[in-house]
């Protein structure tokens, strides 16, 4: 990735407030990757649409899309040198979707994880039919979400591990819709998983999810957060006792937030013994105030004008929209509409 001028793109989807989990999961290491692309195009935006398919309210929805444009501006991405914009401020995304789903085979998106998943739970079920409850958006999630990628010819795609299928179904489909119109129209794009963040640790130890209520929100109350870092599980070792950083909560959370010298020295003093979890409980506690106390006023700032933050948002997403329009229209004299 180091000399090629590369097109970085991500969606994030509006489904809850930010936490710990996102930021370590997705956001840092989305800002890292893009800022050690500054010759290369930057894309990063809301996928409103694709939360459509959650059950969320159209209110949590609203909400949740401003948290996330606030979150992203309070650590400072610069809108003038990275595409941030909305989904549905691009329609372009839409009729592209509409366009590639003729040229995708129906039984590739059969195969897509998450659809399989909601078979397979109904198949369980005595006297359910194989897609009881299950909407054609999550269904042709997959197209929707190759149209994201494919819109802007994107070559480097971050996401969590559970997406790296969607990316190889935005590949496959632009392989196909290529091969229809005997053309080099789309760029194949890849998947970038970042090693260190494969699955981040929620407090209990299972995985991070605000639906495990085991997070902790980036912009809430501090007092709340070092009182939810004090009461991290963790064994019985002592002090002087050698612990493995790479099992513990507190050294993965950590992780995400300090530089490279102090995760090795913490790592040190966990692995040679005499660092005791009370320590470590309070350096990660301070940590996570030195990192987040700034961003938090910024994002306090930002979420107290709606307003400002909507237009914010309505213009970072023109220039990406000229964009989108020139590609669709080149795409339509490939099709004939
Ligand atoms: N499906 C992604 C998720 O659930 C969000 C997403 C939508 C996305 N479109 C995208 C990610 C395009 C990367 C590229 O996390």
């Amino acid at each position: 990735m180091s000399n090629k001028v590369d097109k970085i793109l991500t969606g994030i989807k509006p489904t809850g407030h930010p936490h710990i989990g996102n930021y370590a999961g997705m956001i840092k290491p989305t800002l890292d990757l893009i800022q050690n692309n500054a010759c290369g195009k930057n894309y990063i935006f809301i996928a409103n649409y694709h939360a459509l398919n959650s059950t969320d309210t159209a209110v949590n929805i609203k909400e949740y899309t401003f948290e996330i444009a606030a979150c992203f501006l309070a650590f400072g991405l610069d809108i003038k040198t990275t595409n941030f914009y909305r989904q549905s401020d691009v329609p372009e995304v839409f009729e592209l979707s509409t366009i590639l789903a003729s040229a995708t085979p129906k039984g590739l998106m059969n195969r897509a994880h998450a659809y399989k998943a909601a078979v397979d739970a109904n198949m369980l079920k005595l006297n359910t039919d194989r897609d009881d409850g299950i909407n054609m958006g999550l269904f042709t999630y997959p197209i929707l979400m190759a149209a994201d990628i494919l819109l802007f010819n994107a070559t480097i795609v971050p996401v969590g591990k559970d997406q790296i299928q969607h990316v190889e179904f935005a590949r496959d489909i632009a392989g196909y819709f290529n091969r229809k119109y005997e053309t080099d129209f789309f760029t194949l794009p890849t998947s970038s998983v970042q090693k260190s963040v494969e699955t981040v640790i929620g407090l209990d130890g299972r995985k991070m999810s605000k639906s495990y209520d085991n997070t902790l929100s980036l912009f809430g109350d501090p007092k709340k957060n070092r009182k939810l870092i004090n009461k991290i599980i963790t064994d019985s070792k002592a002090p002087e006792e050698l612990k493995d950083p790479d099992s513990s909560v507190i050294f993965q959370i950590y992780q995400s937030m300090a530089g490279a010298h102090e995760v090795e020295l913490f790592r040190s003093r966990f692995e040679t013994g005499g660092l005791g979890y009370g320590e470590a409980k309070q350096i990660l506690a301070d940590k996570f105030e030195e990192t987040f106390h700034k961003p938090a006023q910024y994002y306090q700032e930002f979420m107290s004008d709606k307003g400002e933050l909507e237009s914010i948002m309505q213009e970072a997403s023109r220039s990406v929209r000229e964009e989108a329009s020139d590609r669709i229209i080149q795409l339509r004299s490939i099709v004939g509409t």
